[in-house]
């Protein structure tokens, strides 16, 4: 494979860094939101964060990395691992899609869900993301 891929890879891998910190950050706000009352200074500053980190980080990385990582699929041969690393960051995209519900619902002052929901649901990116980059570097079957 020629530069092209490398460079295409250089760049999935960069918009990967950026999709997890933002995964990985935005379950932290909302614990942090939760603790303050709607309608509040903090609460609708809680609000500006969360909306720019999806908007201006976690989507447009999210897409870059798929944008990247398609093609790479398209140009490239692979064992099998890559299609455990696709049913994984399929998953992830599915808990990003809840995070973007989750975001909606603060937004309008409509969230139910305790401080702990957020905690656990902080741990789903983390160890995909574990798993994934294992599979990625190992290449085990
Ligand atoms: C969003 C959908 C994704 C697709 C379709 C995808 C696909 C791919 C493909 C085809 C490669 C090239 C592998 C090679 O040349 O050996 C690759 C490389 C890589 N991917 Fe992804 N990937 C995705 C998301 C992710 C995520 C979420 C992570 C980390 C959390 C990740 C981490 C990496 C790393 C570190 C490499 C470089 C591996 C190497 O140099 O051998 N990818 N990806």
């Amino acid at each position: 494979m020629g530069d092209l891929y490398l460079w295409i890879k250089a760049v999935h891998v960069i918009a990967v860094i950026s999709w997890m910190a933002g995964m990985l950050y935005l379950p932290r706000l909302f614990v942090y939101h939760v603790g303050v009352a709607p309608g509040s200074e903090a609460s609708e500053t809680f609000k500006v964060m969360e909306r720019r980190l999806l908007k201006v980080i976690i989507n447009p990385a999210m897409i870059v990395a798929w944008a990247c990582g398609l093609t790479m699929l398209y140009l490239g041969t692979f064992g099998a691992w890559i299609w455990v690393k696709f049913a994984l960051v399929t998953v992830l995209s599915g808990v990003h899609g809840h995070f973007v519900k989750l975001q909606r619902e603060f937004q309008r002052d409509e969230n139910t869900r305790p401080a702990k929901y957020f905690r656990i649901l902080n741990e789903v990116p983390t160890l995909i993301m574990i798993f994934v980059v294992i599979l990625v570097i190992l290449k085990p079957f």
